[in-house]
């Protein structure tokens, strides 16, 4: 039997436009919009005033609205509606990935004690269906680790760079196109990315993390030579959002990474966003798809209300397994550092060093770090440095030992 579904609306920006347009479009659900609410009677909009209203009551104390579709910009102004519709007896669908990240338990906790469907399959990706594979699919596939490109202004911000556009202009194009956040600091400090990790180690791994536990890094202080550097060695720089088990310890960071042309996600570019989902039997596996802008992200909307009709609500089976993962620092992973000035790059602990170069105008090193060292500095705010992970596996402490002691390879150039 499918609901009959009575949405309330909160905001009518690119994705809540997108949801009227593609739900108008879409005679397959039983499910109309009966209010929207926005917060500026102001703003010129693609429909008539007559449909809006303005205060969060009209659709948070109106009995028929049985569902609340969340899609505002504020992060605690969405956590307010969202918990009072979850104590009023609504079903919520919310796109808010900073919301559910910074107030995971209690949103889960308020809606099980009223047995009501939170879903947000929009906040990871776009459109792609990741968050409900995860939660359905695996469940007897044991997951190792997930690499995700899960920002799409950034992705867009390095593929744009990468063919000589400059960042400044990147940027303001993919504002333009509707990808970034309204403060764009989230995505190019890579904190979009990290919400979203903290939603897929949810549903892959069972943990609740909070936001301030994952390192995330992003795509500001990126120099040319950087990208030189990148292009002459056959990389691409992709923004990551990774997780890896080792036996019952998870990683999980945000970084960018130098990838190689075997990587899956070599030729994800622009908004595209993939996530790689790599597992015990089915080994590796690729979800790709449009990960930010108004159709795609409302697409994710419209299934998460479609999947409401039939009373779906995810079940956190990895929450609810015995294992209990520890999420750790330490590791070594291999990074590539670059800067203007040699003392910039001396100030971080390498362990093993492959390769240094050293001129008057640009200086870089590539070697092994250990990441509970490299997580202490603040890099977001180090404009002079930038670093990337470089393609190798992470290495606990015994597996580091076996490597230790490699060649060094100097080059100066004065
Ligand atoms: N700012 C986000 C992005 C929007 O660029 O991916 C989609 O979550």
């Amino acid at each position: 039997m499918r609901n009959k579904l009575n949405i309330g609306l909160f905001g009518f920006g690119c994705v809540g436009n997108g949801l009227y347009e593609v739900l108008n479009q879409s005679n397959l659900l039983d499910a109309t919009i009966k209010k929207i609410v926005v917060k500026n009677p102001n703003k010129a909009r693609s429909i008539a005033k007559e449909n809006f209203s303005y205060a969060k009551s009209d659709i948070l104390l109106d009995n028929e609205i049985n569902l609340v579709v969340e899609l505002i910009d504020d992060s605690r102004a969405a956590f307010l509606i969202v918990s009072e519709a979850l104590k009023r007896g609504k079903h919520v669908v919310t796109a808010n990935k900073k919301m559910i990240a910074e107030n995971y338990e209690e949103l889960l906790n308020l809606a099980k004690a009223n047995n009501l469907s939170l879903l947000y399959e929009a906040s990871v990706g776009g459109s792609i269906p990741i968050i409900r594979n995860l939660e359905e699919y695996y469940n007897n596939d044991s997951l190792s680790g997930i690499q995700g490109i899960v920002n799409g202004t950034t992705n867009y911000i390095l593929t744009q760079t990468n063919s000589g556009k400059d960042y400044e202009t990147a940027l303001a194009e993919a504002q333009e196109l509707g990808f970034a956040e309204s403060d764009p600091t989230l995505d190019v400090d890579g904190f979009d990315s990290k919400y979203k990790l903290l939603i897929l180690i949810k549903h892959a791994f069972g943990l609740t993390l909070k936001p301030d536990d994952i390192f995330n890094y992003g795509i500001r202080n990126i120099k040319t030579q950087d990208v030189k550097y990148a292009a002459e060695k056959g990389f691409r720089i992709k923004l990551f959002s990774r997780t890896e088990k080792f036996g019952n310890h998870l990683a999980g960071f945000v970084a960018p990474h130098f990838i190689k042309e075997d990587n899956v996600a070599y030729n994800v570019n622009n908004e595209f966003n993939s996530v790689s989902v790599e597992a015990l039997f089915s080994d590796k596996q690729l979800f790709l798809g449009k990960g930010a802008g108004a159709y795609p992200t409302a697409s994710a909307v419209l299934s998460d209300v479609s999947a409401l009709q039939y009373d779906y609500a995810y079940e956190y089976k990895k929450t609810n397994e015995n294992e209990v993962l520890n999420f750790t620092d330490d590791f070594y992973l291999k990074i590539y550092i670059g800067s203007e000035f040699i003392e910039a790059i001396q100030e971080i602990p390498f362990y093993n060093i492959d390769e240094i170069f050293q001129s008057k105008a640009y200086n870089f090193q590539t070697g092994w770090v250990k990441f509970s060292e490299l997580k202490q500095f603040n890099f977001n705010n180090l404009s002079n440095l930038f670093f990337a992970v470089l393609p190798e596996p992470f290495l606990n402490e015994s597996d580091f030992e076996n490597i230790a002691g490699e060649k060094l390879f100097l080059q100066v150039f004065n």
